[in-house]
C-alpha cells in the first residue's frame, strides 16, 4: 500500500488568493502522519511549481491560462506517474482547476488498464462550465467539462488524451449551478445527487447505488473532494461558501462505504483557503476525512456497506 502527496499550490483559478498555502496547511494538519499511521508507505513528492506556459496565451474568459495551464501539465504527468508505479495520488490543493490534471492523468492510466474511470465529485458545484458559459472567468469552475471533453478551449493538454465518460460523473453534494451549466450538465448525462436528493433518499442509498455501478463496470474512482462540499460551519475555510453543505456526518459516512468498496484509485483535497480558515479548523476535519477514507475506522468491523 503506497500514497502520493503531490503538492498544488494553485490559486490562479480561483480568482483570489489564499489557495496556494493549501498544501502547506494540510501537511501541517498532518497528513502525512495521519495516513502513515494507517500502515501506507507514504512519499511526499513536494510541491510542483511549473513555470507559466508561454504557448499558451492570455483567455478574455478564462482567467490565468498560462498558469492554469502549466499546473494542468505538470499535474497530469505526475499523477500518471505515480499511478503507474502503483502508488495512490493523493493531490493536495489548490483549487479546483488541478482536476484538469489529476484526472486526466488518471483516466490515461485507467485507458492503459483497459478500465473505466469514474469521478466522485463532492462538491457544492457542478464545476461544468466552460469559458463561453462561465459567468466569473475562473477556471476552477471548468474541470469537469475539461476532462470530459466538453471545453477544449485552449491546447492544454493532447486533443485525442482520453476522456472521462460525463456519465460516469457522479456529482454530489451540489446546491449551486449557474444557468447555462444546469442544461449542460443535464445534455451530458451527469449523475447529480444534489441536495434535496440527500435529503430525501439519504447519503448512505446515494453511496451504496454508485460504488455498485462502478464496481459492477470494474472502474476505477477517482475522489474530488472540494471543502465547500462541506457545510460552512464544519469546514469555513474556503472562497466560495454556500449554506446547506453536508454534514460531517455525511462526509465521514462516504468516507467509510468508499473505503469498505475498495475502488478508490486517487483523490483530490482542494479548495482549502487557510487565509479564510478558522485556527486550522477546516484543514483538520479534511486530514480527519481523508484517514476514513484510508481505513481508519471507530468500531473493529466494516461500516455495513451491502
Ligand atoms: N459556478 C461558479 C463559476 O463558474 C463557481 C464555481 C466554483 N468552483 C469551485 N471549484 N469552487 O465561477
Ligand atoms: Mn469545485
Ligand atoms: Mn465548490
Ligand atoms: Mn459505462
Amino acid at each position: 500500500k503506497a500514497v502520493t502527496l503531490i503538492g498544488v499550490p494553485l490559486e490562479e483559478g480561483s480568482g483570489r488568493g489564499g489557495c496556494a498555502m493549501g498544501p502547506a496547511a494540510l501537511r501541517i494538519a498532518g497528513i502525512g502522519s495521519a495516513l502513515g499511521e494507517l500502515g501506507y508507505r507514504v512519499t511526499d513528492a513536494g510541491d510542483l511549481r511549473p513555470a507559466p506556459a508561454t504557448d499558451l496565451g492570455e483567455h478574455p474568459k478564462a482567467h490565468e491560462l498560462p498558469v492554469v495551464g502549466a499546473f494542468a501539465r505538470a499535474i497530469e504527468d505526475r499523477t500518471y506517474r505515480a499511478a503507474a508505479e502503483g502508488s495512490l495520488p493523493v493531490l493536495l490543493g489548490g483549487d479546483h482547476s488541478l482536476s484538469m490534471g489529476s484526472v486526466s492523468g488518471m483516466a490515461r492510466r485507467a485507458a492503459e488498464l483497459g478500465r473505466p474511470l469514474f469521478v466522485l465529485w463532492l462538491d457544492a458545484h457542478a464545476d461544468f462550465n466552460t469559458p463561453a458559459t462561465s459567468p466569473s472567468g475562473n477556471i476552477h469552475g471548468m474541470p469537469v467539462a475539461f476532462y470530459c471533453g466538453k471545453a477544449e478551449f485552449a491546447p492544454i493538454l493532447p486533443a485525442d488524451r482520453p476522456f472521462v465518460d460525463p456519465r460516469h460523473v457522479y456529482q454530489v453534494g451540489i446546491r449551486s449551478v449557474d444557468d447555462e451549466e444546469r442544461l449542460a450538465i443535464a445534455e451530458n448525462g451527469v449523475n447529480v445527487f444534489d441536495m434535496r436528493a440527500i435529503d430525501e433518499e439519504g447519503m448512505g442509498a446515494i453511496m451504496r447505488r454508485i460504488i455498485a455501478e462502478v464496481s459492477g463496470a470494474n472502474g476505477l474512482l477517482h475522489v474530488s473532494l472540494d471543502v465547500d462540499f462541506l457545510d460552512p460551519d464544519v469546514a469555513p475555510g474556503v472562497g466560495t461558501t454556500v449554506p446547506g453543505g453536508a454534514t460531517f456526518r455525511e462526509a465521514h459516512l462516504i468516507m467509510e462505504m468508499l473505503h469498505d468498496s475498495g475502488l478508490v484509485s486517487s483523490l483530490d483535497l482542494v479548495e482549502l483557503n487557510p487565509f479564510l480558515d478558522d485556527r486550522g479548523k477546516s484543514a483538520r476535519v479534511i486530514v480527519e476525512l481523508a484517514a476514513s477514507l484510508f481505513g481508519r475506522r471507530i468500531l473493529d468491523r466494516p461500516t455495513r456497506a451491502a
